[in-house]
């Protein structure tokens, strides 16, 4: 590619490249290659292929700079800015320690289980089905049934009717938001709290009000105040293994959680985004104890199946549930039945059940070997929680810390990492990291740990 990209700078445009047989002799590639370095370049726009005639070096437009500010001008300021891209979301580059990422790395997702779902889905009558609003009966019936096996004696489980289908859970909770607090009204969440649910909320143009959550949860008092002061009939957390604290609430905290919901007439949203991560613990969903409709549940398996087979469920009970599927049918109508097949099909072979097992071991050892890196490279990044379960360490940093800085130093040295503020509804409380235990290379933790203490140290 290298070569022909030299080869066409040097030719006007216009130019016939050389036949694949000859560049085949020439570059000494195999046929296959050639066409790979040929459609490459086809998809960059350098060259055309003309059937009969042959491949052409293209004509280059040169750019000019164009003047969009009319739009602005139409559009007007918008009511909420959304960030296009999280921290959370950049692209890492080749060779970098990547901590910042959300995913897990390819190494720790059930790939065999994923490749032959996925050709087997690609096999069925799922390639050519349109799902109903709703999804697959059959998925609807796993994603109740998992919930289902949760719930105690006495609480009533949920029916696979009560289970939505989503492509991933993030356009889920925008449409709860839309549904259960619509435009104008308040939200409470918990604080830190997962930036994409921030934006989402700022998506659907609700008020945000942050209740302040430790390591055994939010304060009921404090939840009970907010309710009784704004008026909010909604709560959004995540009782288990938050992004980014990492806390689970603990028993009592959910009972009285729980109680302090009910007394209001409110909803909990519960995203459950962690369910698949336990290490020391293991998940204790919420609206497993709840069966009158108070609890909307999300539960995703983007990040334990994989990032392209994007499949979250919403299991929402009464009234609520309606108001949810009236909402996914206006904004996406139904999710990909193949998505919707292969994940059922990942989450139902015996294999899934040992991959989960075997998962734990492997986070458990990541996330250790993190906190033992910045425990000795990096003793000013406190960390005040030793996560249970999920993928995350949240550590805060000496507060005269200038994070912007602490960021732009640790990524020239190599290493990415996320500034904590984009998990705050509001101002950040102090300047906090979040740092991703389960992305590729941990052999490389110890460096990065020495080059974020080294930064720590130079940036207050
Ligand atoms: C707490 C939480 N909820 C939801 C999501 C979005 O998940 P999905 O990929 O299913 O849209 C994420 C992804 O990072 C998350 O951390």
């Amino acid at each position: 590619m290298a070569a022909l990209r030299a080869w066409i700078a040097g030719s006007v445009p216009g130019a016939r490249l050389p036949t694949s047989r000859a560049l085949v002799a020439k570059y000494g590639a195999s046929p296959v290659t050639v066409q790979k370095a040929l459609r490459t370049l086809v998809a960059q726009g350098l060259i055309e292929t003309r059937p009969g005639a042959g491949t052409f070096v293209r004509a280059v437009r040169t750019a000019r700079p164009l003047d969009y500010s009319w739009q602005t001008a139409a559009m007007r300021s918008p009511h909420s800015r959304l960030s296009a891209l999280s921290p959370a979301l950049r692209a890492a580059p080749q060779g970098a320690i990547a901590l910042h990422a959300g995913y897990p790395d390819r190494e720790l997702l059930p790939e065999r289980l994923i490749r032959s779902a996925l050709a087997r889905a690609a096999r069925s009558d799922a390639a050519l089905i349109r799902s109903s609003v709703a999804g697959l009966p059959e998925l609807q019936s796993w994603f109740a049934h998992e919930l289902g096996a949760a719930t105690p004696v006495g609480v009533t489980p949920p029916l696979p009717s009560d289970v939505i289908v989503l492509p991933g859970s993030q356009s889920g909770l925008a449409t709860i938001f839309r549904a259960l607090v619509t435009a104008g009204r308040p939200l409470l969440m918990e604080s830190p709290t997962y930036w994409g649910a921030i934006q989402a909320a700022a998506q659907a143009g609700v008020e945000v009000i942050p209740i302040p959550s430790g390591p055994d949860g939010p304060d009921p008092d404090a939840l009970a105040r907010a309710f009784q002061e704004t008026g909010s009939r909604v709560f959004y957390a995540q009782p288990t293994y938050a992004n980014p604290t990492g806390a689970q609430w603990s028993d009592a905290a959910t009972t009285q959680i729980l109680d302090v919901v009910r007394a209001h007439g409110a909803f909990l949203v519960e995203d459950d985004w962690a369910h698949d991560f336990g290490i020391d613990t293991d998940p204790r969903p919420v609206a497993a104890r709840d069966d009158a409709g108070h609890v909307v549940y999300v539960r995703s398996l983007t990040k334990s199946v994989s990032p392209s087979v994007r499949i979250a469920a919403v299991i929402a009970r009464g009234p609520a549930r309606e108001r949810i599927l009236a909402d996914r049918g206006a904004e996406s109508m139904y999710v990909s039945g193949v998505l919707q097949a292969a994940a059922l099909d990942v989450v139902t072979q015996p294999g899934w059940q040992t991959h989960l097992r075997n998962l734990r071991p492997q986070l458990r050892a990541r996330r250790d070997l993190l906190l033992t890196s910045l425990r000795e490279h990096a003793p000013d990044a406190h960390i005040a929680t030793v996560p249970a379960g999920g993928l995350n360490l949240w550590a805060r940093l000496p507060d005269a810390t200038n994070l912007d800085r602490l960021v732009a130093d640790c990524e020239a040295a190599g290493v990415m990492i996320a500034a904590g503020t984009s998990w705050f509804p509001a101002e950040p409380t102090g300047p906090f990291i979040r740092l991703n235990y389960s992305g590729p290379n941990p052999g490389a933790f110890a460096d990065g740990a020495r080059i974020i203490g080294q930064a720590v140290t130079s940036n207050h």
